[in-house]
């Protein structure tokens, strides 16, 4: 397979992502790690990527640097047009709250805090009115389908309602790409389809999402496959028979594990 060795300018189309020859090795007292090893993709806007692979095959250190939260060892990745390798500490920390959403497995919400401020966490870094910041949170909940529980607390949330507040965390700010990392992993199947609903319609919506998951009943909603193997790209394929959500949930009784929708 031909790589190029810098990434293609955007010319056909909208090249959201370009990662070339990226490499992550981190240092474990005299050991090296080799995370990443040497990386070529490009992720175009609007696509729904799953990533699979085994455990330690490199897919959440990989997510890391694709949402600037870690810097890759060599190689580079440019997000739209902007190559984040050259960026300063700030102006990672402000492409990463403007332009990406994340969401994880564990939910990651503050305990004591209702639904609504949770989601307005992020938007406390921009110079928003705080009834303005409330509103904008008001909507990501409601896109959620959460608008009637925006002053619970997390433990007063199910499970799948913790996972759509941290979806709606993620979206505050209007993100143009969501990354998740194993978001239903924690989930029962039916909780899992229904987070997968969200995921479509944001990419509907124009939004790109990569998600990891272990599980290939979930990637079935995703229409690219990414497969790593030992922090390389073992398989990068097309799914053309991705799933929709809306309709596997239209066709799926209520399971016996739905018990607490019912509470
Ligand atoms: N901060 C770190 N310091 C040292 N080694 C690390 C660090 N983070 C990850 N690694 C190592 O890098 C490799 C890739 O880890 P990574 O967490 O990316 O795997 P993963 O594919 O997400 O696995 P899982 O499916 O279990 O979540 C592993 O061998 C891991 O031990
Ligand atoms: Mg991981």
């Amino acid at each position: 397979m031909a790589e190029a060795i810098v990434p293609r300018p955007i010319e056909s189309g909208c090249r959201i992502i370009g990662i070339s020859h990226l490499s992550k090795t981190y240092l474990l007292g005299e050991v090296e790690v080799h995370a990443l090893r040497g990386l070529t993709l490009d992720v175009a806007c609007g696509e729904f990527v799953a990533i699979m692979g085994a455990s330690g095959s490199g897919k959440s250190t990989f997510m890391n640097i694709l949402g600037c939260l870690d810097i890759p060892t060599k190689g580079s990745y440019y997000l739209e047009d902007i190559e984040v390798g050259r960026l300063s500490r700030d102006e990672l920390a402000r492409i990463r709250n403007r332009r990406i959403g994340f969401v994880f497995q564990g939910f990651n919400l503050l305990s004591r805090t209702s639904a609504i401020e949770n989601v307005e966490l992020p938007l406390l870094y921009s110079a928003l009115p705080g009834k303005d910041r409330h509103q904008r949170a008001m909507e990501a909940l409601q896109k959620v389908g959460l608008g009637d529980r925006v002053h619970h607390y997390p433990n007063q949330l199910s499970g799948g309602q913790q996972q759509r507040v941290a979806i709606a965390r993620a979206l505050v700010n209007n993100p143009a790409i969501v990354l998740a990392d194993e978001p239903t992993g924690n989930l029962d199947s039916r909780t899992s389809i229904e987070i997968m609903d969200i995921f479509q319609q944001l990419n509907e919506q124009g939004i790109t999402i990569i998600l990891v998951t272990h599980e290939l009943d979930i990637a079935q909603f995703a229409r690219r496959h990414i497969t790593f193997r030992d922090g390389k790209i073992r398989a990068d394929r097309i799914n053309p028979n991705a799933r929709n959500a809306t309709e596997v949930l239209a066709e799926m009784p209520l399971g016996e594990d739905d018990e607490e929708d019912e509470a």
